[in-house]
């Protein structure tokens, strides 16, 4: 590439950032109270060094680009085969918040859908672990992604439990299928506090680069999950990460990545770079429609299409 990293990021700010479609998401209140003109985009190198652009310092909540670090820590805790038993790894075709459990085993059929990441959720942290015990590794194991220690905004917390009935029914439902033990309630507050740690764009790449690089996070170089996590967690981002645009985004993007509601994307391009957007507008997915749209982009410009 001729144009120098900052540059080129400022480029796709510019070209990316039109403020002209899509919907903040409201059915978390405090979501639609954000300022939807935000853009901010960021890429991390192998060795760990961040560039960014645009309001590289906004903050957001994590929301489901959570689910794929969370699937790590389980896979981690628990191990591939344990996990495997309560989630699947294929794509559903449906929308984040449907009610996906395979037919035969009652199991939610990948754990980047809400089922799913609630189901995963309670994999993490010690056999039998508390509330608070599974909070804290939840608090540690993102952290350990991000390379700094992550808070969780309460109010966006407080915010989607008091709207979160959906949720709650579906961990009910896998409660009842004998998929998840104790308590559902449980399950959905730990969730829900897992999608409100917040985070920037810079974290996202951050994140994102540290399972590109088969789980060592190469700003703080810990080694946080296993080679064969990383490549596990990755292959389910590639089929699943986008849910029912999962297909649309491998052909036209072609790299591993994950949304989330409050507008984030990262990608993760194994053994190359971690990316990270931030555009609250949404499209009919749940996609940031910006997001979408740099990530097109950068595919294209930098050739990053996996095929
Ligand atoms: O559970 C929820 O609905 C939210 N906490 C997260 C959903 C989400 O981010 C969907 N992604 N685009």
């Amino acid at each position: 590439m001729k144009t120098p990293v900052p540059e080129y990021l400022l480029e796709i700010r510019d070209a990316c950032s039109m403020g002209d479609d899509g919907q903040l998401a409201d059915y978390i209140p405090e979501l639609a109270a954000v300022d939807p003109d935000r853009f901010a985009v960021a890429a991390c190198t192998l060795d760990g060094v961040v560039y960014t652009a645009g309001d590289a310092d906004a903050k957001f909540t994590i929301q489901s680009m959570s689910k794929p670090f969370i699937y790590a820590l389980a896979l981690r805790d628990r191990g591939i085969r344990r996990v495997l038993e309560k989630v699947g790894v294929e794509p559903s075709g449906d929308a984040f918040n449907e009610i996906s459990l395979e037919p035969e085993t009652g199991r939610p059929e990948n754990p980047m859908i809400n089922i799913g990441a609630i189901t995963t959720h309670t994999l993490v942290g010690p056999l039998d672990a508390t509330e608070i015990e599974r909070d804290t590794a939840v608090q540690e194991g993102l952290s350990a992604f991000a390379g700094r220690p992550l808070d969780v905004d309460i109010t966006v917390l407080d915010s989607e439990l008091r709207t979160a009935f959906r949720n709650r029914a579906m961990a009910n439902l896998v409660r009842a299928g004998g998929i998840i033990d104790g308590d559902p309630d449980e399950a959905v507050r730990g969730y829900t506090r897992q999608c409100a740690y917040t985070v920037t764009v810079r974290d996202l790449a951050v994140m994102a680069v540290t399972l590109a690089t088969g789980g060592v996070n190469p700003v703080t170089r810990e080694r946080v999950v296993s080679d064969e996590v990383a490549r596990q967690v990755l292959a389910v981002m590639a089929t699943c990460g986008m849910y029912d645009a999962a297909g649309d985004w491998m052909s036209t993007v072609g790299i591993p990545a994950k949304s989330g509601v409050s507008g984030g994307i990262l990608g993760a391009l194994p053994a190359q770079v971690g990316l990270g957007v931030f555009s609250p507008r949404l499209d009919a997915h749940g996609h940031s429609v910006e997001g979408v749209r740099a990530f097109e982009r950068m595919s294209r410009d930098l050739d990053l299409h996996l095929m």
